[in-house]
């Protein structure tokens, strides 16, 4: 094995403490898999107001710790737990950034008008614990808009602490859509001078960018996956930064998340009520009817039943399906099992549809995830309509419970399910290429007729899906291999 590395994971969100999507599945997975393979990964995170610190077992450290902001001084203190593989995961507690119910926004979906000081506190409280608890790292691993700075914070202020003059940073990109865009206030305020406020750092039109400022400065960038990362590379994927990304030339590369089947695998999954493997799906056929009288479904077994789970935002292309969905229940045989929550109007839709179509659709608006795990369990078939997807982990999810992807073929989920091929039976799922209703229609039939008429190919591909292998451990090989690259980077610096 290579040298065992320190390696410091930044995040705004991190499994089980504080998730909304797929960050906080990633950030609480990888750095079990780093510790398993003999590095020491740690985590820091904010310690929300919403955080169970008697459940998680999170003690304080080490209390008044300060940094300076702007001009005046904020104090914080670090707390602690190990986590369930072992990681030891330190949270950032300040009343004034982090008493909040939610992450980035308040209860209507109105993002905090501070979350730029927010974010930017949290990275410079992450280097000044490393300070307080005498901890070196070799990487400080930064994720997403929201800690982006660090890489500029290791080169421009903390450059001169022996502490960090080893230290190499990488910036992974879970989605290009959030950059942090702000009043140019908000520069002002971390401290950094004048020089970096560039077109090529952090300037942008006048404002303050902080994903481009941290894909200037990180030693090493990815995405999470292949896919993404080649459309990230155009004008139409990298919402304005295609340029800057091209520009880092190959110290930008994709690398596809794994998946964390401790939790998510219906061989031992314990929020379902029934498990099954590949040799054995019984279990499958209980979950199905117990999510269809959870969500007051007609019991049927023979009904194909897909499922739906995700954030309703326009990326994930769920205002498309709201032009079509009625079409396909007038004239399929079908069931729909949906869980989301986010945009108003699509909240709104979705969570009326039940009364619609009794019996055949059934709605939950909010965060659930022991519903997102039955729906995973219970449905025949898993549909993702994204415009655009970075990596997508509930397709993958979908794979193992043999829930057959329905998916745009685009970045991850292009990368991750196989295409049914109609002759040889062959495939894990089913793919469209274009974002509108023809398609969604279109394949949903298919897929249809598949479960319906083609039972042999059908079960040919749940068998397959249920095979492939996304587990974390040949993911968290490529970051190892990614903070090699950023070391040597910065070492011929
Ligand atoms: P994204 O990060 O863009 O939302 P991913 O597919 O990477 O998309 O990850 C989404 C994660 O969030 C999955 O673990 C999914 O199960 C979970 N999730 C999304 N919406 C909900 C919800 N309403 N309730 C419970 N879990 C959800
Ligand atoms: C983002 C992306 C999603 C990805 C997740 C984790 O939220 O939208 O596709 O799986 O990050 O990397």
């Amino acid at each position: 094995m290579a040298e065992p590395l320190n390696i410091l994971m930044v995040s705004s969100e991190c499994v089980p403490y504080a998730k909304t999507g797929g960050l906080g599945d990633v950030t609480g997975a990888l750095p079990g898999f780093l510790r398993r393979k003999g590095h020491d990964a740690r985590v820091v995170v904010p310690l929300y107001s919403f955080i169970d610190r008697k459940k998680f077992n999170i003690n304080v450290t080490v209390e008044n710790v300060s940094v300076q902001m702007g001009s005046g001084k904020i104090t914080f203190n670090i707390c602690e737990t190990i986590n369930s593989e072992g990681v030891p995961v330190y949270f950032i507690d300040n009343g004034q950034f982090f008493k909040r119910d939610n992450i980035y926004h308040d209860n209507d979906f109105n993002d905090y008008h501070d979350n730029p000081l927010r974010f930017t506190f949290l990275s410079v409280a992450a280097l000044q614990l490393c300070r307080v608890l005498s901890f070196k790292p070799d990487i400080v691993h930064a994720n997403d808009w929201h800690t982006a700075i660090l890489p500029a914070f290791l080169k421009r202020l903390f450059r001169d602490d022996p502490l960090f003059v080893d230290t190499a940073s990488v910036l992974t990109i879970h989605n290009i859509a959030y950059q942090g865009r702000y009043a140019r206030y908000y520069y002002d305020y971390t401290g950094l001078s004048e020089n970096d406020f560039i077109p090529e750092k952090f300037e942008c039109f006048g404002a303050v960018n902080f994903l481009k400022g941290g894909i200037h400065f990180a030693d090493m960038v990815n995405t999470v996956s292949k896919g993404y990362e080649s459309e990230t590379r155009t004008m139409e994927g990298g919402f304005g930064l295609d340029r800057f990304l091209n520009e880092k030339g190959e110290d930008y590369i994709g690398i596809l998340n794994g998946v964390d089947y401790s939790q998510w695998d219906p061989a031992k999954d314990t929020m379902i009520p029934a498990n099954y493997t590949m040799d054995d799906m019984k279990g499958k056929a209980v979950c199905k009817s117990a999510l269809q009288k959870q969500l007051g479904l007609e019991q049927s077994g023979e009904t194909p039943l897909i499922g739906i789970v995700s954030r309703l935002v326009e990326q994930k292309g769920f205002h498309i399906l709201a032009e079509c969905i009625e079409d396909i229940l007038n004239n399929m045989d079908v069931q729909f099992a949906i869980l989301g929550a986010g945009d108003n109007r699509l909240e709104t839709f979705y969570g009326d549809l039940p009364g619609k179509y009794p019996g055949r659709v059934g709605s939950f608006v909010g965060y659930n995830n022991d519903l997102a795990h039955l729906i995973e369990a219970g449905s025949d078939l898993f549909l993702m309509p994204s415009i655009y997807e970075p990596c997508g982990l509930n397709q993958i999810y979908s794979l193992k419970y043999g829930t057959l992807p329905v998916v745009r073929a685009t970045g991850g989920l292009n990368d991750t399910v196989e295409d049914y091929d109609q002759i040889r039976g062959e495939g894990t799922g089913f793919k469209f290429s274009e974002p509108d209703c023809r398609s969604i229609y279109k394949t949903v039939s298919l897929a249809l007729d598949t479960f319906g008429n083609r039972k042999d190919h059908f079960n040919k591909l749940v068998k397959r899906a249920m095979e492939q292998d996304f587990s974390w451990e040949e993911s968290a090989g490529e970051y190892i291999k990614l903070y090699a690259r950023a070391l040597a980077k910065k070492k011929h610096r």
